[in-house]
């Protein structure tokens, strides 16, 4: 695991965008798996920069999206499809038929994630995956559970995670109880995974993921076996490491 604490949230993003960035300059057809939730927001808005900028370019970029709700209509503001259409995909010139994300309305939600799996593979699987991670040490929504999951499946979610969501919803009667997520497994067969995590909220999940136990009761701990991980974190979400443990970054104009 190669570990880096940046000053702020703000330079976590820039780093982060800047991987994704290098990563679909030296192969443009890569295939992104991509996240939701308030952490890679910033990263995404680097990303559109980039893109006007003319460093960028999505027309030959694959994406896949680790997870969504379950019975959350696709033009519901708190989807996941329409997060990803407003924090990315309708700021870029990414092909639509590219676009991957679990349809969690299927009638058939077996089928929907044998299916996803499936496309997975048939695009050569994941260059690199992006993760956020919850309090508790979810990646996609892969709770604490007692055997880690392989493929893509419909998770029933904790109410520790739906408290943490309520936010975005008017109350937490709101917040779906099921999801579809990508499993553990199918996470790490990403050939590269960048985990992002930001706020002190954070600190004691990353903590477990880079020192605890291997166990699905932290989901995030199967990284510890995965062999090309980068987590950018900010100072908050590092508090509970040692300065051993990773490489400090600043804004160069600040330090020189
Ligand atoms: P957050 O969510 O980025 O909104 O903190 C992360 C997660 O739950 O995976």
């Amino acid at each position: 695991m190669r570990i880096i604490v940046c000053d702020n949230y703000d330079l976590l993003s820039k780093k982060a965008a800047q991987i994704i960035g290098s990563q679909m300059i030296l192969e443009p057809k890569s295939v992104l798996g991509l996240a939701t939730g308030s952490t890679p927001i910033g990263m995404y808005r680097n990303l559109i920069k980039m893109y006007e900028e003319g460093l960028i370019d999505f027309s030959k970029i694959t994406t896949f999206n680790l997870d969504e709700y379950y019975q959350l209509p696709i033009d519901n503001d708190q989807s996941y499809h329409y997060f990803m259409d407003e924090n990315l995909f309708n700021h870029v010139n990414i092909n639509r038929e590219n676009i991957h994300i679990p349809n969690g309305m299927s009638d058939d939600i077996e089928a929907e994630c044998t299916l996803y799996e499936e496309m997975i593979d048939n695009n050569g699987g994941i260059d690199i995956q992006v993760l956020g991670i919850g309090n508790n040490a979810h990646i996609g929504f892969n709770e604490p559970t007692i055997n880690f999951n392989k493929g893509t499946h419909i998770v029933t979610l904790e109410e520790s995670t739906r408290e943490a969501n309520a936010r975005f919803f008017n109350s937490i009667d709101e917040v779906p109880t099921k999801a579809i997520t990508m499993g553990t497994g199918s996470i790490f067969k990403s050939k590269k995974i960048l985990l992002l995590a930001s706020g002190k909220n954070k600190a004691e999940a990353i903590y477990n993921t880079v020192h605890g136990k291997v166990t699905p009761e932290v989901p995030s701990s199967i990284l510890q076996f995965h062999k090309d991980v980068i987590i950018i974190l900010d100072k908050e979400a590092a508090s509970l490491l040692n300065e051993d443990d990773y490489e400090l970054m600043s804004e160069f104009t600040k330090t020189k």
